[in-house]
This record gives C-alpha cells, structure tokens and sequence, in this order.
C-alpha cells in the first residue's frame, strides 16, 4: 500500500505527495484517524482526493494510505431493511459507536458479519462456473430469496467442492473452483462501473404505483426512467414516498440526497408500520435507505446515487424489479458543482461542471429492463426528483435530465397552491411509455386505454373552452360546452386529486382506478345523451350523483371493486330517472 503525504487542503478536495503509480478511483484512507477518500485526479506523482466525511481540523503533512482497489459496496444477504450513509456505511451501528453525530473515521461493517443464513446449493463438484452461475440460494426475507450469482468478472471453470445445505456467516466459502477460487455469500463491486448484464430490453411492464394520474395519465414501465420536478414544496418528496410505499417492484432503494433530515425521519418512522399490499408483510422488508442528509459531507452525497444503484442492479441480477428512488438530483449535481469548483475546473451553465449532462447520462442509463446474466428478467426504474430554483424548469439540471428520462411528471405550483394533491400538472407532463404499455394493459384490461384518450380528451378541451370562459364566463358557452367543464371539474376532483393521508386514497389498486373513471365518463357519456333528449344542464348539475361520484376515491375500498356494475348502473338509472337517459338502449 502507497502511503503519501496531504500537501494542500480546500474542504473536502485535498492534495496528496507520493502517490505514484496509484489508480483513478482507488480509496485512500486519509489522516490520523484514516478518513475515506477517493482519488480522482493524478497528475505524477500528485493525487487530488476527495474526502467523503467531515474532514474539519485536516493538516497538511498528515498521512494518506491508498488502498489499491476502487470505491466498492458490499453485496450479500442483510442489505434489505439497511439503512446507509452515501458510502454504505450502516447508520444505526455508526450511531452506536460515535453517538448522534457521526465521528469522522468511525467505521461499521455494512454487512453483519456474524449473523448466520441459511444456505441451499445449486451446484456439485465438477460443474461448470463462470459469469451467470447460480450456485445457491439463501432466504433473505419472507418475500426475497436471495439468490447467489457468480457475475460478470467470474473467470470460466469447473467447480472442485461445494459446501452443503446449512447455517454460514457471509464471509464463509461456499464455493471452490478447480483454479482456487473462492467464492462466499458476499461480494464487492465498484461503484461507478454498471453491474454487467445481458442485452436491454424495451420495457414493457407497467410499474403500477397505486397513483392515479401516474398509472392512467402518465404511466411508467418497469426498466423506465422518470424525473419529478417541482419548485420548493410542490410535492416532490411525498410522491416519491407514495411511491416507494405502494408501487409493484419487488424492492425499493430510496436514495435521501441532501435533503433535510427530517424527510429521511419520515420514511424511518413510517415505513415499519406500514404494510405492502403485494406481500402483506412490512415494507422494510423490501426497502433499503441510503441517507446523505444536507446536514452530511457534500463528496459522500456525490457518491450516494452510485452506491444506490450498485445495490439495485444487484437485486436486478437476481431476475427482480427493482425501483429507485433519487430525492433530490439538483441537490446531487450541487455537490458536483461545489466539488468541481474546488478543483478549479472551468464552469459551464450556471457553475456547473461541462459533464453534468454526461454525468446525468451515465445515471438513468443504469435503469432498464434487461436479461440477466443467469438468462432471466430483471429491471431497474429510476425515479429522480429534481428541484429548480424558483420552479424555473428552464435550468441545466432539469433541461438536462428531461434529456435522459422518457417520463416527465411536472409539478405546478398553482395546482399545490389551490392544494390540487398530487400536483402533477395534465398539461406539462408526458410519458413516452404508453405505446409500450398499451399492449400490456389490451392483455389486461383494454379499456385502460380508451379510458385514458377520453379522459385525456376531455382535459384537452377544457384547457381550450378555458381561455374562453376567461374572456366572456362560462354562461356565454353552450350547454354542450359546459357540460365538458363540469366532466373536467369531476374528473379533478374524483380522479386526479388524491391524498397520500387518505387511509383508503393512499394507495388506488388498478381495477380501482379503471372504475372510478369508467363511472366519470359513464356519467359524461349519459349527460350528452341527455342533453340531447332535452334534460337541461342545470338539472344535471344539481344530480345527487355527481358528489357520489366525486365521493368514490374515498369511499370505494379496493377491494370492493366488483360492485363496479352496481355503480355503473345506478349512475345510469340517475339519469333514467331524470326522465331521459341511455338505459336500455346503450347498455
Ligand atoms: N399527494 C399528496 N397528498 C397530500 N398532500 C400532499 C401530497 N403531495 C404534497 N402534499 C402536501 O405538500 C406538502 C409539501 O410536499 P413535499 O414535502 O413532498 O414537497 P417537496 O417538493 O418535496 O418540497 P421541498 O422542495 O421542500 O423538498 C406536504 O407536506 C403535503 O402537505
Ligand atoms: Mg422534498
């Protein structure tokens, strides 16, 4: 091992004498008290390191070790339920050795080393290994079976012994190969280098989220990627969190990047106690926290978003969907400025660095949905939240990344302000995933589709008669016209609008969401007929329905679905009753 001399500090970037022969990227563990660090520059026998914990009080002439490998994490059983800091360092133990404010150098195992899985081979002496081998399997959590997979860097051989079914601590061999090599429950991998894997698919599973106006409007695909901007407290952070709570993947990694720390409290105290609709188990039990808060080193909140999707693409590897979580990327790409500064480099737009854009690239390009190593499907979605100063969406990081990701989930702020809850605006927003979708959802539920462009129609007229009533009211408009307001005020406020605190709203299964639309549009389809028969709109305004309708995402559980019919008929029968309607004749 190296060992140079620290010849010049500028906060966390810090130069380092005698470093000769040592590689990009390699750690360095700096200092008396052996800070981690991470070489990114070298110019003979200088090394520029950036320094992942609080290096406060650093001198020069203190020593600097390098340890020869990359800035790796530490893959194996007992990631789930983690939570780490942006190095993987595990929180809780940290808190045990140094107390509620982390002591620089304090060290924890990210794995647990002691505790015992148990262990089932897949493999005999004598069989081949090599990248994709699936040499045994160890039951993480009731839902997840961790399965052990050689990866991409495995030389091609034979296996001389494996160990038999029973109890191993993860740094204990499990398979030896004729050549020598060893191979445990554990592995490393380092962080800025994509986990191999087979060829990208084109994503074609829906992630159902549970959210209306995503799942419907704006849907995103297992293996996609999405960016949710919105200016300070539009909703960013708490439609990451429904997310995260209620979307389909099999595991969630939430990647808390410098924000306030009492966001990261939120999830810590109310992830345990809730419950995942798919397994019915706890939903720690499929997630795992990364937490740089804004209060943390602003190198190791660089470094977090890698150290985040190395654990996803290796849950991915295992043939599972995976969704990540990034709140917030602007604040990600502020750690890149403020550390490109330190180097002195030349500044692009607005102070960032030139390879922002290329930096942003290389992390949504980690999404996807691939074919594994082992010849199985596994996906990453990427869902990064980005906060514009000011709401100005025109800014590098949020023009950049729309570059990057094929879902664009806008929030407005005159919709959070009217407190219209989730404020993903219908107008700014877009998904590039429908005609992917749409063949999934036509082997599902064809009406998913036709639902959508009809509601999407009705929204798109109203934006239009909009204008209108702006310059003249709404009594001047037609009877027909008014009735397109009165579609597009109940679509709103009974479809599009739904409350994260809403026991029953929180979470909206898909047949749920396909009802509470159908019933809207049952509703329109109705009214016009009725019109034309001659109701007048002013006795179709004044319908009990319509409040029961607007009602329904409350009061509807999701598990009551198959009374749709019912609903459907009695919206029907309303307008029967109202003397015209298209009962009998249309159904
Ligand atoms: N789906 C929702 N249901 C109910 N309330 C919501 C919803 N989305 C946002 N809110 C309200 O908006 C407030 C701000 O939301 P949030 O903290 O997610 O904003 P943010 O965009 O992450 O803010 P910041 O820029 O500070 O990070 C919440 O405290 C909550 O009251
Ligand atoms: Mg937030």
């Amino acid at each position: 091992m190296r060992t140079g001399t620290i010849t010049r500090v500028s906060g966390p970037i810090i130069t380092v004498k005698g470093m000769k022969g040592a590689g990009l990227y390699d750690v360095v563990k700096v200092g008396e008290v052996g800070l981690i660090g991470e070489i990114i520059r070298l110019e003979g026998e200088l090394a520029t390191v950036q320094i992942y914990e609080d290096n406060t009080l650093m001198r020069t002439g203190e020593p600097a070790v390098c340890q020869g490998s990359p800035l790796s994490v530490e893959l194996g059983p007992g990631l789930i339920g983690s939570i780490y800091d942006g190095i993987q360092r595990p929180l809780p133990a940290l808190k045990a050795l140094s107390g509620p404010m982390l002591a620089p150098g304090v060290a924890g195992k990210a794995l647990d080393p002691d505790k015992l899985w148990h262990f089932k081979p897949a493999l005999k002496a004598g069989d081949p290994v090599g990248p994709g081998i699936f040499y045994g399997e160890i039951r993480e959590t009731q839902s997840i079976l961790h399965r052990l997979v050689l990866d991409a860097a495995t030389p091609k051989g034979r296996a001389a012994w494996v160990e038999t079914e029973g109890d191993y601590d993860i740094s204990h061999s499990l398979v030896r190969t004729e050549a020598g090599a060893e191979y445990k429950a554990s592995s490393r991998w380092p962080v800025r280098l994509p986990r191999a894997c087979g060829a990208k698919q084109v994503p074609s599973k829906p992630l159902v989220t549970g959210q209306r106006i995503i799942d419907i409007l704006f849907p995103i695909a297992k293996g996609g990627c999405a960016a949710i901007p919105g200016g300070f407290g539009t909703g960013k952070t708490m439609t990451q969190h429904a997310i995260a709570k209620w979307c389909d993947a099999d595991l969630i990694v939430y990647i808390g990047c410098g924000e306030r720390g009492n966001e990261m409290t939120d999830v810590l105290t109310e992830f345990p106690s809730l419950i995942d609709p798919k397994t019915g188990r706890s939903l720690m039990e499929r997630t795992i926290l990364i937490a740089n808060t804004s209060n943390m080193p602003v190198a190791a909140r660089e470094v977090s978003i890698y150290t985040g999707i190395t654990i996803a693409e290796y849950y991915r590897d295992m043939g599972y969907d995976v969704a990540v979580m990034a709140d917030s990327t602007s604040r990600w790409a502020e750690a890149l400025r403020e550390l490109s500064g330190r180097l002195e480099e030349m500044p692009a737009e607005e102070g960032f660095p030139a390879y922002l854009p290329a930096r942003l690239a290389e992390f949504y390009e980690r999404g996807g949905m691939v074919r594994t190593l082992e010849g199985k499907g596994g996906s990453v979605t990427i869902i990064g939240a980005v906060s514009p100063a000011g709401g100005d969406f025109s800014e590098p990081v949020t023009q950049h990344t729309r570059r990057f990701v094929r879902c664009f989930w806008a929030l407005d702020r005159d919709l959070a302000n009217a407190r219209h809850y989730p404020a993903i605006s219908w107008n700014d927003s877009y998904s590039e995933y429908v005609d992917d979708l749409v063949r999934f959802w036509d082997g599902v539920d064809p009406a998913w589709n036709s639902l959508r462009i009809a509601a999407m129609d009705i929204l798109k007229r109203e934006r239009k008669l909009a204008e209108i009533v702006r310059l003249i009211g709404p009594d001047a408009l037609p009877d027909e016209q008014r009735l397109v307001l009165l579609t597009a005020e109940l679509i709103k406020m009974g479809f599009l609008q739904q409350s994260s605190f809403d026991k029953v709203d929180m979470y909206c299964s898909p047949e749920r969401q396909v009802l509470i639309l159908q019933c809207i549009l049952t509703f329109h389809r109705e009214a016009e007929a009725a019109m034309k028969a001659g109701l007048p709109l002013p006795k179709i305004t004044s319908m009990p329905i319509r409040s029961e309708i607007v009602r329904l995402k409350s009061s509807l559980h999701n598990d009551e679905t198959a009374s749709g019919q019912e609903i459907l008929d009695r919206i029907r029968r309303s307008f029967a009753e109202a003397g015209v309607g298209t009962e009998g004749a249309a159904s």
